[in-house]
């Protein structure tokens, strides 16, 4: 959908009437980027949901991402326009197949991404998102962690640390479909052009690149970089920002199929309807959300 001034004023009226922040993902689509009061990746939206002033969150991602905005910040209401709006790998791991990794290795520490669900982030001993994997891996006592549930960014993080990494199987249905061929066809079309690419992405495809990092670590190294033409390795929307942010440089996408569907589920009348009706909203049991909080809190405190 394209930008409509009519329904954008809506909701920047309704916005003031519920005293609501809109939290943005860098990958939502570009008419939703353009109304956000914080866009990032999600570290950046976990913290701003603690900080930033208001009675109602509407957090334009994905589920588990409002889930963490519920459980950080209990005093809120926190709205997700697309209710439907999942992330594969996240249910890739379920509390129930969790504790039994633990009873088999009762001597590791369980780190989770924050792509998981709530329940998993209770059983989790830390959480970590893909700006800080390898901080966090770091900053466990145990020497043996089970790192949960992307295999590829435990795979990442295990080439910064003396520690035994176990990962599980899951991966991100978009970023384990980037191949290194992708990689060689894009260096060949743009010569001399920066390779970024997220960590979510195969080991294969990360040896080619220049450099790996987090959606906002892509748009920081472009707009900080003195080059001018970059290969971006993520999913597309990231390209909104990075042509709105850092205008003056060449951004091609390393994979034009990049594409996540779940991140793509929100549209302006949903965000609309949202904030007329306070639905659907996103809350998460009491004695899990203390638990999760744990492991949520733990990764925010890290330095
Ligand atoms: P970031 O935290 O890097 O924005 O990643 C979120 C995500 O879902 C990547 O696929
Ligand atoms: Fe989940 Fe991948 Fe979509 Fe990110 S891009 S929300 S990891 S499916």
């Amino acid at each position: 959908m394209q930008n409509n001034p009519g329904i954008t004023e809506e909701i920047l009226g309704l916005k003031e009437e519920r005293n609501a922040i809109l939290l943005v993902h860098n990958y939502q689509p570009p008419e939703i980027q353009d109304i956000a009061d914080c866009t990032g990746d999600s570290l950046e939206l976990s913290r701003a949901a603690v900080t930033m002033k208001g009675d109602v969150i509407v957090f334009c991602g994905v589920d588990f991402m409002a889930e963490t905005a519920a459980i950080l910040s209990q005093h809120k209401t926190v709205l997700l326009p697309a209710e439907d709006a999942c992330c594969p790998m996240a249910q890739m791991i379920t509390a129930a197949e969790l504790k039994l990794a633990k009873e088999r290795h009762p001597d590791a520490a369980v780190v989770c991404y924050v792509n998981t669900s709530a329940e998993v982030k209770a059983e989790s001993d830390i959480c970590c998102t893909s700006s800080n994997a390898v901080k966090v891996v770091n900053s466990v006592p145990q020497d043996k962690i089970l790192f949960v549930p992307d295999q590829n960014l435990g795979r990442y993080a295990q080439r910064f640390t003396k520690k035994v990494i176990l990962p599980w199987e899951g991966f991100c249905i978009v970023h384990d479909r980037i191949t290194p061929a992708q990689v060689e066809a894009a260096r060949k079309a743009h010569p001399g052009a920066v390779v970024l690419v997220h960590p979510e992405c195969r080991p294969a495809v990360i040896d080619c690149a220049d450099h790996v990092a987090s959606t906002s670590g892509i748009i920081k190294e472009v707009c900080t970089s003195e080059k001018q033409e970059f290969i971006i390795g993520t999913e597309v929307g990231i390209l909104h920002r990075l042509r709105k942010e850092c205008p003056g440089k060449r951004c091609y996408p390393l994979s034009e199929g990049a594409v996540c569907r779940n991140m793509k589920k929100t549209d302006l009348i949903k965000v609309r309807d949202s904030l007329k009706t306070l639905q659907p909203r996103i809350t998460v049991p009491q004695d899990i959300a203390d638990r999760a909080r744990g492991a949520i809190e733990r990764m925010l405190a890290l330095p």
